[in-house]
């Protein structure tokens, strides 16, 4: 059990907690900056739910896109030559460079600007 699971535990006294905090008080200056609970944090709640990264009217011709930008993920929203939308990590397969660096744009095909390795639209 990890020690911010420890510390959430509930005591008897339903306004007490373990951690000295008090129910309908603001939570002990801890929360706000152990890295414990932020990583916690992202991995039960940002990360593990539906995000809204976009309407599908921002990319109404094949080839645009936005990037979606969360934490220190970065996703490539972009409308294929098929008209669908797809998702991809915004990481270069070869040596993890950020492939799109402009926050929106059209283009025919991926191009990683470090060493010019291609993506299709479409995977
Ligand atoms: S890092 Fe992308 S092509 Fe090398």
């Amino acid at each position: 059990m990890s020690q911010f699971r420890k510390r959430v535990i509930k005591t008897g006294n339903d306004n007490l907690r373990i951690d000295g905090s008090k129910k309908g008080w603001s939570l002990p200056q801890s929360y706000y900056k152990d890295p414990d609970i932020f990583e916690l944090e992202k991995k039960a709640m940002i990360f593990n739910t539906w995000m809204f990264a976009g309407h599908a009217s921002q990319i109404p011709n094949p080839g645009d896109y936005f990037l979606f930008n969360l934490l220190e993920e970065s996703a490539i929203i972009i409308r294929s030559d098929d008209g669908s939308i797809n998702a991809f990590y915004n990481v270069c397969a070869h040596r993890g460079s950020h492939i799109c660096k402009e926050q929106s744009g059209n283009a025919k095909r991926l191009v990683c600007p470090y060493h010019a390795w291609g993506y299709d639209l479409e995977n």
